[in-house]
């Protein structure tokens, strides 16, 4: 059998460097952040055409709440925007839409809204979108490991049994495969505590063009570098 050159399945973006993009050119930080909202259509959209079945993109972490308040609630206006905005184009073009991360702390209107686009887009199956939005991969697991507690608990799950299968079956991404490429832009090179257990054998591709910079054509520069990697999780090659 020859290798045949396969793509990521499950591709997870930081998507990183709105704000310097819009300091580059002297407008409000927002404005980035709105440009990135927008280049988010494109990329989705060339998934299909690459192979990728899922694709993960990190929209607000648990950490993003220390920035001003007008930055905040622009980005959750701007969430808002994007759900009621795109919604009719995702189900279109066969996208299913999943949200990841701790809801509690966001507002009402939001969380329906998110509801709403997850109802209307479950019978999606060509792309499947993940918008992690208030998540942190800590705060992923420690959300986990109280439910796992529980279950124990209540005498529904055995201690001894617990091994590394069963704590992803708590984790908000249950349903996902395992990223096989985390790409983050902007430059920098960290994880930002996005998806720390699932990404324990992802490949990583750091790049430094800024988030709304980030075409379909650098997406599929990324994409060729990946093909060219040798993925051995711990093994050898036969
Ligand atoms: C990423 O862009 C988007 C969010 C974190 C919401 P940034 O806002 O972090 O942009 P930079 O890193 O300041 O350029
Ligand atoms: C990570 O970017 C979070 C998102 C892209 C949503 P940040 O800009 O928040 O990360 P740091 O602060 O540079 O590590
Ligand atoms: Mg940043």
């Amino acid at each position: 059998m020859t290798d045949a050159p396969t793509g990521p399945r499950h591709v997870a973006i930081i998507m990183d460097g709105n704000g310097r993009w819009a300091q580059q050119r002297g407008r409000p930080r927002l404005l980035g952040h709105r440009a990135g909202a927008r280049r988010v259509r494109e990329i989705v959209e060339a998934c299909p055409d690459f192979g990728v079945e899922y694709v993960t993109i990190f929209a607000f972490s648990t950490e993003n709440w220390k920035r001003t308040q007008a930055e905040v609630s622009g980005l959750m206006t701007l969430f808002r925007r994007y759900i009621e905005g795109e919604a009719q184009n995702l189900l279109k073009e066969g996208v299913r839409v999943r949200f990841i991360g701790d809801r509690v702390r966001l507002d009402k209107k939001l969380r329906d809204l998110m509801h709403w686009i997850e109802a209307l887009t479950a019978h999606n199956a060509k792309v499947n979108l993940t918008i992690a939005l208030n998540y942190g991969g800590r705060d992923e697991v420690a959300r986990a490991t109280k439910r796992l507690a529980r279950d124990v608990a209540a005498g529904r799950l055995d201690p001894e049994d617990v091994c590394d299968e069963t704590l992803p079956r708590y984790l908000d991404t249950h349903v996902l495969p395992d990223p096989d490429l985390v790409i983050r832009t902007s430059g920098e090179a960290r994880i930002s505590n996005f998806l720390l257990w699932q990404s324990a054998y992802a490949e990583y591709e750091f790049v430094d063009t800024l988030w709304p910079d980030f075409t379909r054509a650098r997406f599929e520069e990324v994409l060729a570098r990946y093909g060219g990697r040798d993925r051995r999780f711990g093994g050898v090659r036969a």
